[in-house]
């Protein structure tokens, strides 16, 4: 696959196979993720890994609940209320791993840098047939007292992208993008 092919083929994936990652391809992805730019050259990512299914369903199960109690406040997530009354909908796909990126809020770039290891990371899953995708539902725990208790996060560190990884199940079509807007092209 050449980058373009990438790039361009990279899909969210919400179906997976009941099939772990090997520890391997785990870190090499991390490793691959690293590679991304960063203000300052700060590297303010650190990760967490979660393969307990069961953790995630739990965690899937209480951001329902959560969300489901924000539906008449909030506007955006009436479209989702479906979804989040809906029993059997896993947040996470039932996806063999989910990977946590979260950053160093000592740097005042840490949402753009650990965003482009998240893209990096969903990049090089692609190319290694894995699919991804970017569970934004699980910011509403992923940064509790209690969840980065758990998972040994130290205060200063803020969860920027949740990413589910694993084989997927189906094929996924491409989604049609918008014409980009170029509101001025000076020369
Ligand atoms: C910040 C962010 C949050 C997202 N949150 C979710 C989510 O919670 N659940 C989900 O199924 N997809 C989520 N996605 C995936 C988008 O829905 C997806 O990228 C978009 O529909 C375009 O599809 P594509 O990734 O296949 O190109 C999220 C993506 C981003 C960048």
């Amino acid at each position: 696959m050449d980058l373009k092919e990438i790039i361009t083929g990279r899909r969210s994936v919400r179906a997976y196979e009941d099939r772990p990652l090997a520890e391997e391809t785990i870190r090499e992805l991390i490793n691959l993720g690293i590679n991304a730019p960063s203000g300052s050259n700060m590297q303010p990512w650190s990760f967490v890994v979660i393969e307990d299914k069961k953790f995630m369903l739990e965690w899937s199960d209480k951001t329902k609940e959560v969300l489901l109690g924000q539906v008449e406040t909030n506007k955006y997530l009436q479209q989702y209320k479906a979804v989040f009354e809906n029993k059997s909908f896993n947040i996470f796909y039932g996806a063999p791993c989910l990977l946590l990126i979260y950053g160093n809020t000592s740097s005042p770039n840490h949402v753009f840098d650990c965003s482009m290891v998240a893209q990096t990371i969903m990049l090089a899953a692609f190319e290694k047939g894995l699919g991804s995708c970017w569970i934004g539902f699980a910011m509403t725990l992923g940064n509790s007292p209690q969840i980065k208790e758990k998972l040994g996060v130290p205060e200063q560190y803020r969860l920027v992208a949740p990413l589910v990884l694993g084989y997927p199940r189906g094929t996924w079509p491409p989604i049609p993008r918008k014409e980009p807007v170029i509101f001025t092209w000076m020369r």
